[in-house]
């Protein structure tokens, strides 16, 4: 388990941005300098690519619950579809937050004490996002699992709910973990 938050605006479901005491490397790093970095096209690249993958999967995923809903594509393609891509956007998402908390979170805050509480943000982030993801599978199943068509729309239309609110989150913490990240791994040339 996580350790309580020291602030609720710290808490992923709140936060608005990356709090003011973890932008302190982002300053000497801002975006917009990022690709133009002689070190971007190594691991800030990858972690960037990786992030957009996230974001683009649960996007189809969305707009394949809503033709599924509106019956623009048949319940037979739409399972298929919703195993393959569930599958690989739970297990992509899962493999990449152990990583991060394994691995580059510890060796990141170790590179710059002064924001290492940010890092633990990024963890707490991750055990908030893992009850979404538990959402996703059991709302996944159920559409899957259903009785007749009416059953499997209305659970696709909870799917689907589910789905939104995945995605104002993970969008909050992965545009906050850039913020945080890709600023030491160029100072640092991490990887
Ligand atoms: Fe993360
Ligand atoms: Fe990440």
């Amino acid at each position: 388990m996580a350790e309580p938050l020291p602030h609720p605006d710290l808490a992923l479901e709140t936060r608005l941005q990356l709090p003011a005491d973890y932008q302190l490397i982002l300053a000497d790093y801002p975006r917009e300098g990022w690709q133009g970095h002689v070190d971007f096209n190594g691991l800030a690249a990858f972690w960037l690519d990786r992030h957009l993958e996230f974001r683009q999967l649960l996007q189809r995923l969305r707009s394949e619950a809503e033709a599924r809903i509106d019956g623009s594509l048949a319940p037979e393609a739409y399972a298929v579809r919703l195993q393959r891509m569930g599958s690989r956007f739970l297990n992509g998402l899962v493999g990449h937050h152990q990583i991060e908390d394994d691995a580059y979170f510890p060796e990141l805050a170790r590179l710059e004490p002064s924001i290492a509480r940010g890092f633990e943000m990024l963890d707490s982030d991750h055990h908030a996002l893992h009850g979404l993801i538990e959402g996703f599978a059991e709302g996944g199943n159920a559409v899957l699992m259903a009785a007749d068509d009416a059953a499997a729309r209305e659970a696709a239309a909870a799917f689907h709910n589910h789905l939104g609110r995945f995605q104002r989150l993970l969008a909050r913490h992965l545009e906050d973990e850039e913020d945080l990240v890709l600023p030491v791994v160029l100072k640092h040339r991490v990887g």
